[in-house]
């Protein structure tokens, strides 16, 4: 899997999955463009990328504004003169009952999650297109789109209209040679979420290990490793998927190990 010479977009990717991501493509040969609002962690991702030996931007451009994502896919155009990986990243949630969410925050979550990827893949694979290479878009939705999320319910809205855009770009570039797939993580262990789950006492942590079949979570590289994957010549034959990239939390979904005897049930308490 050699992905030298090739060029990727990653939206958030001074942190987190993002980061993931940045680091595993470029140890697999890419250079890498970075747009974040995070210039100082923007940086230090970007001079990991360089001591890998590969060519690193790091473009301060804020997800929630389209025009800013427009002007950083025409500066990293400009700069490589092309682009190769798409990695639709950037976005989140904030927890909220949803009969006491404001419209303010439906728009948020809107924007942040959906609007950000609808103005990248556009922008970014405008630019495919023109380079008659192709190329590789990778969506990071979330198990949250294939499931329930009480108190998420917009933003698993969002990530469920992420996994369904997926499908449809994979049909309408297809022609182009883009594959354009999503990765559904779970529960990830990124810089943010770790002091909850540190904070996570023992029962809460016996718990998880009961309902993820690989009884621990997910590291950052791991979601960087499916896509760098999906953006090499060994996927050449994929396009449209939803990966769960969640140690088998959605294929168990209803069942649990019982905390007496560690075997599989449906809905014991
Ligand atoms: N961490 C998890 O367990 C998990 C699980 C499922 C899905 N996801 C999804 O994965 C993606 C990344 O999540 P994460 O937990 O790594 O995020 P994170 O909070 O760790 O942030 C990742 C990066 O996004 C950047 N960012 C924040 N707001 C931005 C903006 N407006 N414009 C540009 N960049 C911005 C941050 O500066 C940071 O570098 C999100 O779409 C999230 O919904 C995460």
């Amino acid at each position: 899997m050699n992905l030298e010479g090739k060029v990727a977009f990653i939206t958030g990717g001074a942190g987190g999955i993002g980061e993931g991501c940045a680091l595993s493509l470029a140890r697999f040969g890419a250079d890498i463009v970075i747009a974040d609002i995070d210039s100082h962690n923007g940086a230090r991702v970007a001079g990991a990328i360089r001591e890998l030996g590969r060519e690193a931007l790091f473009i301060n451009t804020d997800v929630t504004h389209v025009e800013q994502i427009e002007a950083a896919v025409t500066q990293a155009a400009t700069h490589f003169g092309r682009l190769d990986i798409l990695v639709n990243n950037a976005g989140g949630v904030r927890q909220t009952p949803f009969l006491k969410q404001s419209e303010r925050s439906w728009r948020k979550h809107i924007d942040f999650n959906l609007v950000s990827m609808l103005a990248a893949t556009q922008a970014v694979a405008n630019v495919m297109i023109d380079g008659k290479r192709g190329g590789t878009i990778v969506n990071i939705a979330s198990s949250e789109g294939l499931r329930a999320a009480p108190g998420f319910a917009v933003y698993a809205a969002c990530k469920a209209g992420m996994i369904s855009f997926t499908r449809s770009m994979a049909l309408e570039l297809a022609d182009h040679g883009i594959h354009v797939h999503a990765l559904a993580p779970d529960m990830i262990e990124t810089t943010g979420l770790k002091p909850y789950f540190d904070a996570a006492g023992e029962a809460e942590n016996a718990a998880r290990d009961r309902y993820i079949p690989l009884k621990r979570l997910g590291a950052i590289e791991e979601l960087g490793n499916v896509v760098v994957f999906l953006a090499s010549g060994m996927a050449s034959y994929l396009t449209g998927l939803t990966i769960p990239v969640d140690g088998g939390a959605i294929a168990s979904s209803g069942w649990s190990r019982s905390p007496r005897d560690g075997r599989w049930n449906l809905y014991h308490g």
